[in-house]
């Protein structure tokens, strides 16, 4: 990591500051370096959508306030995340320049308003994003306060001009040479969709073309690498004039499920940021799911993104209470921040940062929640429990840099997820594939296990267990790398629905992959879809198990056959397979299974391999251990989801962090309770 960041020892706390709205509110600014001593935060984020304040008619900029907001910041002992303002353009921009005005599938050019909706190809928002980015390094790329470069914000969407599509069209020449690769890689004869020359080829529309999978499935990947294009446009000056200074943009996740954010693939985008940071915002204490539940889906996602650097994170974003975009906007209750900022910690952040510093007073975000309230009130709930987030991060700041060791890794795969959704086929709505990751993860969740949520290109040999689930799309190159980890010595675990198309959403002609069927020792015949309504059942061991949604009819080659089918016309034939193929095993989990198969099927795997990471604990359902470690110790984060008393039994020797002495043998956790337990290495 570079230089000035590592120069900073303390976990950072803050977030989104925009002084920029309370320009004309000279008392609430002071209010602000009062109040941030109060809540114990250390770092804040300025600029993010400031163009307007920074350059408010064109060539005519404006630092000072900007200048004063860093200097009382630093003053006071805190440091700054300086925001490129990119992510909202002035007024005056778009009536200058429309070209900057994004287009949308319908070919429907969008009015000004809003935010994160430019033109990526546009040169003159490059030019101009570029030359405002100079003129920050210029002026604050000095300045002691500054550790790192947030550049736009939450970088998504795509637009559909005609500059975009000439770029598609040039991206699609560099990558196929030849129209007639092109036709071939698409399947191009199918309902006479030939192209006989490039300016035919238009980006997908709901109103043209939207049936080509290799097509939806280019532009996806052309999305990615034109948003990345941008941002390298805007990290250029930033590099060249402040080289000691990490740059990175904030990630998001989707929906309230909190799977991987869907429209741009994160991995590769990973390899351009110094630091990964995103935005999490789980809906706590919902309606529809217990905070348990809830909490296994925030420890997936911060998994993975953890895992695409391998390296600590940082939560860019998160609030202290409430947000304003969900369809019910619940306060956390009392204790659920601390709990909340602890796990987004134990699972490898070492930040934990708001949007936002203070509410606004008008517009769209007015009653989102905020450290401070409209009340301005240090005695506000909300402010109280951030300011005591603050003080724990302070005793337990020894934890920053430390990561988490896992021995399990689970597969995770952008193009893979946007294939599947786009095939036609199998069930509507069924497919859940982020989700079935979500379901495989939970079972280590619950026995505290450390996962890493990797991509197939990741390096897999460190991993005991790789798990593998729902890998429809699959390039050779990841098939022979899966075969070269399992004779290595490695477990995997695959699934239905695996290793049906290409890299160009092609199928695979002549049977199941070869490599496949060498891997998993079977062969693979036909997929069911089953009705919502429909079920079947296997046998395992002793024991039946449900199955719904996906069976895949297998013919078992040297595979050892672990479960069969109960119902229909399948009955007695193969559901659940293992191979040992060389020095490794690969099992094969046929239909779609519930939980309660998950756990009997992986306590198996986990005692084969040994894998126990938490011998010295007792603890009951509802708690999570997660655990960071350095050179010199172990932390072990020690978490109660639940809105009841648990018990937990410790052996051995630990001090607790927070409290500062050596923790109890026995304790009762109170709910939403946390420890952070030391132990020397
Ligand atoms: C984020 C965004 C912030 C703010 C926040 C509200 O997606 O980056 O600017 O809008 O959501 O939750």
């Amino acid at each position: 990591m570079k230089n000035i960041y590592n120069n900073e020892k303390r976990l950072l706390h803050g977030g989104d500051y925009n002084p920029d709205q309370w320009l004309d509110y000279p008392d609430i600014l002071k209010d602000d370096l009062r109040l941030m001593k109060l809540a114990n935060v250390n770092t804040m984020t300025v600029g993010i959508f400031a163009w307007s304040a920074l350059e408010p008619t064109e060539g005519n900029y404006n630092f000072e306030w900007l200048d004063k907001i860093i200097d009382d910041v630093y003053n006071q002992g805190g440091r700054v995340i300086l925001a490129t303002p990119s992510g909202a353009r002035p007024a005056w921009l778009s009536e200058k320049y429309p070209e900057v005005l994004r287009t949308n599938d319908r070919r429907e050019k969008m009015l000004h308003g809003g935010r994160h909706n430019h033109c990526f190809s546009s040169p003159i928002y490059r030019e101009k994003t570029q030359k405002m980015n100079y003129k920050l390094a210029e002026r604050y790329g000095n300045h002691p306060a500054l550790i790192m470069w947030h550049v736009s914000n939450e970088y998504s969407g795509d637009c559909h001009c005609e500059l975009c599509q000439e770029n598609f069209r040039d991206w699609l020449k560099n990558k196929y040479k030849t129209i007639e690769n092109v036709n071939k890689a698409w399947w191009g004869p199918f309902w006479s969709h030939t192209y006989t020359d490039w300016s035919q080829i238009e980006s997908p529309s709901s109103i043209g073309e939207n049936a080509v999978h290799g097509l939806n499935l280019d532009w996806k990947r052309f999305v990615t690498d034109q948003t990345i294009d941008f941002y390298e446009n805007e990290a250029k000056p930033l590099r060249e004039l402040t080289p000691n200074v990490p740059i990175t943009t904030n990630f998001m996740a989707d929906t309230d499920d909190l799977i991987p954010f869907q429209s741009l693939n994160y991995e590769k985008f990973s390899k351009h940021v110094d630091i990964l940071s995103w935005d999490c915002y789980p809906a706590w204490h919902n309606d529809w799911e217990t905070t348990k539940d809830l909490a296994t889906k925030v420890g997936f996602i911060n998994d993975l993104y953890r895992s695409l650097k391998q390296q600590p994170f940082l939560i860019m974003e998160c609030t202290p209470s409430g947000v304003n975009w969900h369809n019910v906007n619940k306060a956390k209750r009392p204790g659920m921040h601390t709990l909340a900022s602890m796990q987004l910690l134990a699972h490898g952040s070492d930040s934990v940062l708001y949007f936002q510093w203070r509410k606004s007073r008008g517009s769209s975000e007015k009653f989102h929640g905020a450290v401070v309230d409209h009340d301005n009130s240090e005695e506000n709930r909300v402010f109280k429990e951030v300011s005591q987030v603050g003080e724990i991060l302070d005793k337990i700041k020894e934890i920053k840099g430390s990561m988490k060791q896992s021995k399990v890794a689970i597969i995770y795969d952008w193009e893979n997820d946007w294939a599947l959704k786009d095939a036609q086929g199998f069930g509507k709505e069924s497919r859940r594939y982020p989700q079935t990751l979500q379901s495989h993860y939970k079972y280590f969740w619950d026995k505290n296990i450390s996962v890493d949520v990797v991509t197939p290109q990741q390096d897999l040999s460190k991993y005991s267990l790789v798990v593998a689930p729902m890998m429809y799309m699959m390039t050779e190159e990841t098939m022979d790398r899966f075969r070269d980890y399992v004779k290595n010595g490695g477990v995997l675990v695959g699934s239905y629905l695996s290793g049906l198309v290409n890299e160009t959403d092609l199928t695979y002609l002549g049977g199941w992959p070869k490599t496949l069927q060498e891997i998993y020792g079977i062969d693979v015949k036909e997929i069911d879809t089953l009705y919502p309504k429909d079920r079947n059942s296997i046998k395992f061991g002793n024991e039946s198990f449900e199955v719904v949604d996906y069976c895949t009819i297998i013919e078992a080659k040297e595979a050892e056959v672990l479960a069969k089918y109960e119902e229909d016309f399948y009955k007695n034939t193969p559901a659940i397979t293992k191979n040992n193929l060389e020095k490794g095993k690969a099992y094969f989990i046929g239909a779609r299974t519930n939980q309660e198969f998950l756990s009997k099927f992986y306590d198996k795997i986990v005692k084969d391999l040994d894998i126990n990471e938490v011998e010295d604990f007792i603890s009951e359902c509802g708690i999570s251990i997660q655990i960071r470690e350095n050179e010199d110790a172990k932390y072990y984060f020690v978490m109660n989801f639940t809105e009841e008393e648990k018990n937990i039994e410790i052996k051995g020797s630990y001090i607790d962090l927070i409290l500062g002495k050596e923790a109890e043998i026995l304790n009762i956790m109170k709910p939403y309770g946390v420890y952070v337990l030391k132990k020397n290495k």
